[in-house]
């Protein structure tokens, strides 16, 4: 390391290009585009050095000896792509403090003005972090468990519109839903307890009749309820889905924040956690600036979500399809290989459990097979507008996706299958050549 008697703790220092990463380092991987008249390299340890140790200037609380011991080494630069990585001691951070590890790689260096754009692609968590993070409680086998379907996708809604709909009215449509042939019904996410639809009673109402269906389908059925609020009542809420029966919850993860929703999750309540993503195209959209959808995904499986919005590629979402695929190999797989393309870096997952993949947005039933044969089969395919918006109503819409499920398992087209099946056929009329 040049230059460290010098000016420790001052932005550099910090690129070692022989450095060999330990089991006890936190790799980044970070896209930078320089300011005007700075460096590549100067740019690298700026914000190497904001997100650890250093500030702009030399400091004489700093030791050269302090600064041996916990600077964090930047090991690889490619000025070509923009990418460098950088290896972070484990004793830079507090292990089971996600806010304070997102400070820290993920604060303050997204403002400095020495960068124009910055990006954290990704983070490989070093082996004794995963060893003490729980991970999902229940993951893909655990909710296919829970629902009895083996190895096909399940279908799922989101009860339309968004918000507006009272209680009652909720429940029914949830119920059509299931009847119709969907496993899953989730509120959306920014339904919670407004003044015409009150959250205990939703519940009540909605998970009656999921009971309901159930009796009549011989199918377990799910109601992701959405208990996104302020902490205290977070709780509350949640524990009221268990109080009348319910095995699943869901909560916007982004907007709750990583404390709120570590906390929740550390509750260890017997409840299926959702984890929805809204708000995180602020910052994983442009693809020089902010954070990846693959970091927000990571942290999810960490802290145990057990299935997650990755994306629908398909859909009405902007989104890159390699993004969401790799995103979904991230959170099903135990060990991950680093690929130097896609801006993912190698990972083991040790015991932590496989996290659902969640596809929806602009989905309807011309949408699977295309989804699926991306995807694989480990998805949950929900679609709202596309079950709702069917000719024939929600009942028919469910059918429809149903049915074009039943027509991929077997191998055969959506088109052919509409012959024999009226609701596919009326969805395909209607959805086969609209844009989103
Ligand atoms: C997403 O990509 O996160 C969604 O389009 C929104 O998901 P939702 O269908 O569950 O609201
Ligand atoms: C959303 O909020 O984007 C959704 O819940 C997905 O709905 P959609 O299937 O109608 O796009
Ligand atoms: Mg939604």
């Amino acid at each position: 390391m040049k230059n460290v008697k010098k000016r420790v703790g001052e932005y550099e220092g910090y690129i070692d290009l022989n450095y060999k990463k330990t089991k006890n380092d936190l790799v980044c991987e970070f896209f930078v585009e320089p300011a005007k008249g700075i460096t590549f390299e100067s740019a690298a340890q700026r914000a190497t050095s904001e997100s650890s140790i250093g500030t702009w200037t030399d400091i004489g609380t700093m030791t050269p000896s302090l600064f041996k011991k916990i600077a964090p080494k930047i090991f690889y630069l490619n000025k070509k792509t923009g990418i460098y990585k950088v290896a972070y001691h484990k004793d830079l951070f507090e292990e089971l403090n996600v806010p304070q590890i997102m400070s820290a790689i993920a604060g303050n260096l997204f403002g400095m003005s020495d960068v124009k754009n910055i990006k954290l692609m990704d983070i490989d968590f070093p082996d004794c972090y995963m060893k003490h993070y729980k991970g999902p409680r229940y993951g893909v086998h655990g909710v296919r468990k829970m629902l009895g379907v083996k190895d096909r996708p399940l279908i799922g809604t989101i009860v339309k519109p968004k918000v507006g709909l009272n209680e009652v009215q909720h429940a029914t449509v949830a119920y059509e839903s299931w009847l119709g042939g969907c496993d899953v019904v989730k509120d959306d996410e920014n339904l919670t307890s407004q003044p015409f639809n009150n959250f205990d009673k939703r519940i009540r109402e909605t998970l009656k009749l999921k009971r309901r269906a159930e009796k009549q389908t011989g199918e377990k059925k799910a109601y992701l309820a959405n208990v996104t609020a302020p902490y205290p009542e977070m709780i509350r809420r949640a524990k009221e889905v268990i109080k009348h029966g319910g095995e699943f919850a869901m909560v916007d993860v982004l907007t709750v924040g990583w404390s709120g929703v570590q906390a929740l999750l550390d509750m260890d309540l017997k409840l299926i956690w959702h984890g929805h993503r809204a708000m995180h195209a602020a910052f994983t959209r442009d693809p020089k600036h902010g954070i990846s959808m693959l970091v927000v995904a990571k942290l999810c499986r960490l802290i145990g979500i057990d299935q997650l919005h990755i994306g629908g590629i398909v859909g009405k979402m902007y989104e890159g399809k390699k993004e969401v695929t790799m995103v979904g190999e991230e959170i099903e797989q135990q060990i991950i290989s680093e690929d130097i393309a896609r801006h993912r870096l190698q990972e083991d997952w040790h015991d932590l459990k496989p996290m659902f993949a969640v596809c929806s947005g602009g989905l309807d039933p011309t949408k699977i097979s295309p989804l699926v044969h991306a995807m694989g089969r480990d998805i949950i395919i929900q679609a709202g507008g596309g079950i709702h918006g069917h000719p024939g109503g929600t009942y028919a819409g469910a059918k429809a996706m149903r049915q074009a499920l039943e027509a991929e398992m077997l191998g055969i087209t959506a088109k052919e299958y509409a012959k024999t099946h009226s609701e596919l056929a009326l969805a395909i009329k209607k959805w086969k050549n609209v844009k989103r």
